[in-house]
Formats: structure tokens, C-alpha cells, sequence
């Protein structure tokens, strides 16, 4: 915080507004008294120019294409630490000691069980319903079955629902995934780490052993890690603007999750895999890339763009590695979509429209290629979005609840309906 004061003149008044300096990053001008001295509302629809919130969890330099959880950069994590490790970084402030991860790793392996009476709720859902549409309902639904974590003013019952949430999600998506294709649930199992219980309950089936792969789960954890938390995103705000009038953890990160399967968000790694898949050859890549030029067509390069990211998303490189490398172990070579993929990026990177309009691959550009080839459908891409992101959901709530300036979020809007008018009776309308 600094004395600077911002000097704001309209009409015939001047206002003098605060401006606040963050460790990083622009400074920010402190509207909240504009409305009471001035009587004027700002207008930002996209909320492309305002902070809603004081946070310490998650940077990014769009310009630098930078991204920093706690303060260390994503591709250090993403090379040398874990996605628990990072859970615990994201939720807790530092990186854990040895006893403090292993007393972490503990609590979340034994909370990864869902209560018994959840497979009924999942049988009620139709075969052929898309994950997501299973998951948002299952995440609400916590707050039926765990009614001793739902108060959000007792510090330990908020505890108790970050672990469930982080401990349960994998089971959650992977019994969504399950009951998709009519197999039966597997349980989870407290010997495999979090990727490998993961992928076990994805993969495997009672009639026969399945082995997890220690490089396949090496790559799901990385993938959980590169999704971790992404500060203020539209579904992490969709979970702090829930949780603002005092819902309960299993409300607000069901909210953020359906605001997830969005095309424009976490639905994006499910179109641009199908989008991929469509193009289908190398040739057919400058019919594509001329349909998203086009601005009389709705088209849009599936997996490149982002509102922060305006040189390059430093999680999209990471994933681009990743896919190479689970490729060449699985012994997929010559896959096609990679190769549409990898000439598309080359195409659009070397094409005037998107260098002007600082348009690059994004996390969800390779990361379907990834889970594909482990034996994911597309309808499970935005699902382990939602499992990777929903500790970053968990994290930037509980901040938000233990900041003393924190209200109900209650945006203005500019108006542009009719005035007042008295109500016609009907037998008078023209
Ligand atoms: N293909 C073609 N043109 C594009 C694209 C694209 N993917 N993205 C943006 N543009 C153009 C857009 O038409 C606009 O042009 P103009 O200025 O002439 O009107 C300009 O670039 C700016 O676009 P915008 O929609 O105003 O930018 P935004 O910040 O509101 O949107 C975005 C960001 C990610 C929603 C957008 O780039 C997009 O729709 N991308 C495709 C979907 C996608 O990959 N989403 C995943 C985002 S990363 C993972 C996540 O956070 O969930």
C-alpha cells in the first residue's frame, strides 16, 4: 500500500483515489468509494481491468508468460515437485517439510473414499450423461453426505472439507468415468500415489491385474500440476462469488466446476482434441486457420488464445514435452493429431492475425493429445481439469474467507432497459 492517490475528474467533481502497489504486478486504483463520493459506477464487463480481490496464491505475467504459485514458477514445479506437494504449497503458503508432507499425503489417502450411499446418486444419472454433468452433481451432493464439514465458521470443519475435496475428487471423476462406460466402481487403494490410485480407478477392472505405469502416472501428475490454480479464472471467481454470500465448500466448488465445462475455459482441452481430430490432415490446416481469420465465422482455434497469456502460456510448453514424451514410451509414433497439432501451432504462429493479436497455444492445446493416448475419452479431458483445479477452487476460498474485507460479491451494470412505466392492462395493449 502506498499514499499515491489517482485523481479522478468528471462533471464538476474531483476524487482522489487510493492506489494500492502488489509485490508484482500493475498497480491497482481503489474504486470502492467512487460510487459514495462521486455517484458514478465503473463499467468492465469481462472484468478485463479490475481486481476483485487481494490475493498471495497465484501470479501471472501475461507479458513474460510467467506463472508463479507462492511465488516459484510452474515449470520448476512442474519439473521437480508433485501435485500434492503443490496442494499443499497452494493451500498452505509454503512447501511442506518431509513431515509435514507425509503427515499431508496421510490425511489425503485416507479420505479418498466416498460414503456408500453416493453409488445410488450416481445410478440415478442416465449411462450416456456427459461426466461433467455426473461430477457437478456429485460435488453438490457432498453437502447431503457430509454435513460435518459444511460450516464455514468453524476453522476445522473448513479443514476437514479441503481434505475430502482434494482426497475425493479423483474418486469422483473416475466413478463418473466408470459408470459412463458401465463397468463397475473400483475403490480407491491407500498403497498407490494420487495419480496412480487415479489412473487404477480409471483403468483397471476386477476380472483382471492392472499395473499402473510409473511414467503414465508420472504424466497424470504433472497434467493435475499444470492445472493446479490459475488465480482469478472464470471458474475460480465463479467459486469465490458463491462462497461470498457464506454457501457451503461443496456448493461453491460444484459452482466453479459447472462454470469449468465452459468451451471458452476447461471445455476447451475436449473441442480442441475434437477440433484436432477434425481438421484430421496437415493439408486441410490453411482451410482452418482461414476459417478463424474469418470474422463473419463463429470458428476459433480451439486451445490458442488466453486473456492473461499475451506472449506465450508457460504450461502449454510443459504440456507440449509431456506429449512427446508419452507418445515415444507408449510407442505411438506418426500420430496424426500430433502432427496436426505441431503444424498447426506452426502455421498460426508464422500468420500475421494471431502474432498481432498475440494469439498462442494455451494448456489445453496439447494436453488432450496427452490423455488420449492414455486411454482417456474426450468427455474425461475437462473432468481431470476439474480434479487438478479444484485445489486451487479450495485455496483461493479459504483465503477469501479469512480476509476481513471479504462481502457479498454484488456487481453493478450499466442499464439500458426502459425507464419506469405504469403496468397496461391487457384489453388496452396494442
Ligand atoms: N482463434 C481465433 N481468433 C481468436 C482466438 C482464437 N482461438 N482467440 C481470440 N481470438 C481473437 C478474437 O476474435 C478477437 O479478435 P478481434 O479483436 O478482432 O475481435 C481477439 O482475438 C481477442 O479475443 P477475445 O475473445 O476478446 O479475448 P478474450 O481474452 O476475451 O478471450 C479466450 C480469451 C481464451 C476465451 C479466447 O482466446 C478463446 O476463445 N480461445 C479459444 C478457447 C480456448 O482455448 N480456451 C482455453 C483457455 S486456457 C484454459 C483455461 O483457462 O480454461
Amino acid at each position: 500500500m502506498t499514499d499515491r492517490k489517482a485523481t479522478l475528474t468528471f462533471d464538476n467533481k474531483t476524487l482522489e483515489l487510493p492506489i494500492h502497489s502488489p509485490t508484482v504486478g500493475p498497480d491497482v486504483i481503489d474504486i470502492r468509494k467512487l460510487y459514495a463520493q462521486g455517484d458514478v459506477f465503473t463499467h468492465d464487463p469481462g472484468f478485463t481491468s479490475t481486481s476483485a480481490c487481494e490475493s498471495t496464491i497465484t501470479f501471472i505475467d501475461g507479458d513474460k508468460g510467467e506463472l508463479l504459485h507462492r511465488g516459484y514458477p510452474i515449470d520448476q514445479l512442474a519439473s521437480k515437485s508433485h501435485y500434492l506437494e503443490v496442494c499443499y504449497l497452494l493451500l498452505y503458503g509454503e512447501l511442506p517439510t518431509a513431515a509435514e508432507m507425509e503427515k499431508f499425503e496421510n490425511t489425503i489417502t485416507r479420505h479418498t473414499m466416498l460414503h456408500e450411499q453416493m453409488t445410488y446418486f450416481y445410478r440415478g444419472f442416465r449411462r450416456d450423461a456427459h461426466p461433467m454433468a455426473i461430477i457437478v452433481g456429485v460435488m453438490g451432493a457432498m453437502s447431503a453426505f457430509y454435513h460435518d464439514s459444511t460450516d464455514i465458521s468453524d476453522p476445522r470443519q473448513r479443514e476437514i472439507a479441503t481434505h475430502r475435496l482434494i482426497a475425493k475428487m479423483p474418486t469422483i471423476v473416475a466413478w463418473a468415468f466408470k459408470y459412463s462406460i458401465g463397468q463397475p466402481f473400483v475403490y480407491p487403494r491407500n498403497d498407490l500415489d494420487y495419480a496412480a490410485n487415479f489412473l487404477n480407478m480409471c483403468f483397471s477392472v476386477p476380472a483382471e491385474d492392472y499395473e499402473v505405469s510409473p511414467v503414465l502416472a508420472r504424466a497424470m501428475d504433472r497434467i493435475f500440476t499444470l492445472h493446479a490454480d490459475h488465480e482469478q479464472n472464470a471458474s475460480t471467481s465463479t467459486v469465490r462469488l458463491a462462497s461470498s454470500s457464506g454457501a457451503n465448500p461443496f456448493a461453491c466448488i460444484a459452482a466453479g466446476a459447472a462454470c469449468l465445462w465452459g468451451p471458452a475455459h476447461g471445455g476447451a482441452n475436449q473441442a480442441c482434441l475434437e477440433m484436432l481430430r477434425k481438421i484430421g490432415t496437415v493439408d486441410k490446416i490453411p482451410e482452418y486457420i482461414a476459417r478463424a481469420k474469418d470474422k463473419d465465422d463463429p470458428f476459433r482455434l480451439m486451445g490458442f488464445g488466453h486473456r492473461v497469456y499475451k506472449n506465450f502460456d508457460p504450461r502449454a510448453k510443459v504440456m507440449k514435452e509431456s506429449a512427446d514424451e508419452v507418445l515415444d514410451l507408449l510407442g505411438i509414433h506418426d500420430n496424426p493429431t500430433l502432427q496436426v497439432a505441431k503444424e498447426l501451432e506452426r502455421q498460426a504462429l508464422e500468420d500475421p492475425y494471431f502474432a498481432e493479436k498475440k494469439l498462442f497455444p494455451n494448456v489445453d492445446f496439447y494436453s488432450g493429445i496427452i490423455l488420449e493416448a492414455m486411454g482417456f475419452p474426450t468427455s474425461m479431458f475437462t473432468p481431470i481439469f476439474a480434479l487438478s483445479r479444484t485445489v486451487g477452487w479450495i485455496s483461493q476460498w479459504k483465503e477469501q474467507l479469512s480476509d476481513p474485507a471479504h462481502k457479498i460479491g454484488r456487481p453493478r451494470q450499466l442499464y439500458t432497459g426502459h425507464p419506469f412505466r405504469d403496468y397496461v392492462e391487457v384489453e388496452d395493449r396494442g
